[in-house]
């Protein structure tokens, strides 16, 4: 098959790549090469695509559009392919505006297209665009006929990574058209997979952040994807398309998630889909809990069958719950079906959803303590559009959990160490330093002792995070922050006030002198040396992140001051 490719660029990083990639089968790639970031965990190496795909039976059907930042250079390479007026169908697989965020503008200049997509989906873009157009919503098993071979089979996969999202099998063509599912933040002029050291980084990244809270669901797609007929490609919604490596990449995400769906704890986190901001705090949230070692398995409280409820209440270690609307007669229904299956040795977590018309947080809270179960963080109030700052709230509530539920586990591995291993690894000495970002209105600190210097040119310094540690957020590639090298003799102070525990979103520097950085992140004032450096790249060292970041600048504040060392007995834990 001839893939042609069509560039046309206006400004020099956003471009636009058409290639024909089957029969009748065009896809239209939004190269967004400067992204830096998609929510506050998920920091972009690479950039990202927005693809959207052209298929062409008797029948036309467009499946997803583009992020509005396109809106120019998209409709120039759609028109250039096709007249607007000639689409029939608008597949929409789910309602994020990376993907449907140009599905109103379509709609103008194509009225008499008709947007097909889940029901839920559909219930969010009617919020979304505000107008009038024809809609058909489809289940999973429903079909679509294009004619000229191109059969369109629906295929509901929930949670990946939205409520509403949807496959689409092309049975002609043989390609799974996935959106987010599979995807990864990757920006190339390569059209397909074929070079998989380029990319797995950025694979295995994407499915941490976006997948990894979704395990199970992503084990019931894969699921439903083997009783297709085949496939040969997966038409993703970011990055490259996968063809070349098709079998590797589908089984990583099943090896993934079935050691992420093994984890003997687990996490039911129920959300309102289509009620105001449930279903991003309960990803926040879940994303938190997926940094330790517990699973997590969200159920929409609209669709929840009573005795999948029960089953899930009767797995989990902690029950997490959206408040939905007062009037919502099932989701409300719900809640009393997790009542009555709750057991006194879980913990109850509630957040709120912001949504006008919530059922009241507190004495929902309140229902399970009474029955005996234990907060498992502070109900989280909602009193404006969410920031980021509530987002990192919500993912260091969910970390928090986390860690609390697995605090036995934690002991048990640190004592399962080979005594004389135990003792050689904890000759190993490091100095003592705090770690300190801004960035906008969040920041952190950790206190640091697997710190070394990494390079001479560029100057560079290697540090190990947990991947459990709440600054790990603000430490993705590109990200600043200071290095405060702490001094023999007058650290104990900082030491205590940083190993301190902090409350989800707490200030971190609440009594501490400080002064902001070139970088904007903070001094600590007491520190005997600080260093500013930018993160250049990360490598996955099982439980932590080795994180390599270059040194812009730093100054000493005592010309004769030594650097505090930290010296251990033993090499289970720090
Ligand atoms: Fe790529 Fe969920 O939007």
């Amino acid at each position: 098959m001839v893939a042609t490719q069509d560039r046309i660029t206006v400004q020099p990083r956003l471009t636009i790549q058409t290639a024909e990639i089957a029969p009748n089968t065009t896809t239209i790639r939004s190269l967004d090469w400067d992204r830096d970031r998609f929510d506050i965990e998920f920091g972009l190496q690479n950039g990202t695509t927005y693809n959207s795909y052209l298929i062409r039976g008797e029948k036309v059907a467009l499946v997803d559009t583009s992020h509005a930042k396109f809106e120019q250079l998209y409709f120039e390479a759609l028109t250039g392919l096709i007249d607007p007026t000639a689409i029939d169908y608008i597949v929409i697989s789910h309602t994020e505006p990376d993907h449907s965020g140009l599905v109103a503008k379509l709609l103008a200049i194509a009225p008499q297209a008709t947007v097909v997509g889940a029901k839920v989906a559909l219930q969010f873009l009617d919020e979304l665009i505000h107008q009038p157009y024809e809609k058909m919503a489809v289940k999973s098993g429903s079909t679509l006929d294009l004619g000229n071979g191109h059969r369109l089979e629906f295929i509901n996969a929930p949670n990946l990574h939205w409520p509403d999202t949807m496959f689409t099998y092309d049975h002609g063509t043989r390609i799974l058209y996935t959106c987010d599912a599979f995807g990864m933040h990757y920006c190339s002029d390569a059209t397909f997979d074929e070079d998989l050291a380029a990319i797995e980084a950025d694979y295995r990244f994407y499915y941490e952040c976006l997948m990894a809270p979704n395990a199970r669901s992503v084990l019931g797609a894969l699921k439903r994807m083997d009783a297709l007929p085949g496939y040969d490609t997966i038409a993703v919604g970011h990055g490259p398309l996968l063809r070349h490596n098709l079998v590797e990449l589908t089984g990583r995400y099943r090896t993934w998630s079935e050691t992420k769906a093994k984890a003997e704890t687990l996490v039911a986190v129920f959300y309102a889909s289509d009620y105001g901001y449930s279903d991003r705090l309960a990803q926040a949230i879940a994303h938190g809990i997926t940094k330790t070692s517990v699973a997590v398995e969200m159920l929409d409280l609209n669709a929840a069958d009573p005795q999948e409820v029960n089953e899930l209440v009767g797995r989990s270690a902690a029950l997490i719950i959206g408040t939905p609307a007062q009037d919502n007669g099932p989701a409300i229904a719900a809640i009393s079906t997790i009542l009555s299956a709750a057991k006194t040795k879980q913990r109850i977590g509630v957040f709120e959803s912001f949504g006008g018309n919530d059922e009241p947080s507190y004495p929902l809270q309140n229902k399970f303590i009474d029955l005996g179960l234990k907060e498992a963080f502070k109900v989280i109030r909602v009193t404006d559009r969410p920031t980021e700052a509530l987002y990192q709230l919500c993912d260091e509530a969910g970390t928090d959990l986390g860690q609390a539920l697995t605090v036995k586990e934690t002991v048990k591995q640190m004592k399962s160490l080979d005594q004389d291993l135990d003792k050689a690894l904890g000759r190993l000495s490091g100095g003592l330093y705090i770690i300190t970002a801004r960035k906008n209105n969040l920041s952190s600190a950790m206190l640091a002792s697997w710190v070394a210097q990494a390079s001479f040119e560029p100057l560079g310094v290697s540090i190990a995070v947990a991947k459990d540690r709440a600054i790990e957020s603000l430490m993705q590639v590109g990200d600043t922050f200071v290095l405060n090298i702490l001094e023999e003799g007058n650290y104990s102070h900082l030491m205590r006030h940083f190993l301190k525990r902090f409350a989800p979103g707490q200030d971190r520097f609440e009594g501490i002198n400080i002064q902001p950085a070139q970088n904007g992140s903070p001094i600590l004032t007491d520190a005997l040396a600080y260093l500013e450096c930018q993160v250049m790249s990360r490598m996955d060292a099982g439980d932590h992140w080795v994180v390599y970041s270059r040194i812009e600048t730093g100054r000493v504040s005592k010309e004769n001051g030594i650097t505090a060392v930290h010296h251990r007995k033993v090499g289970n834990h720090y």
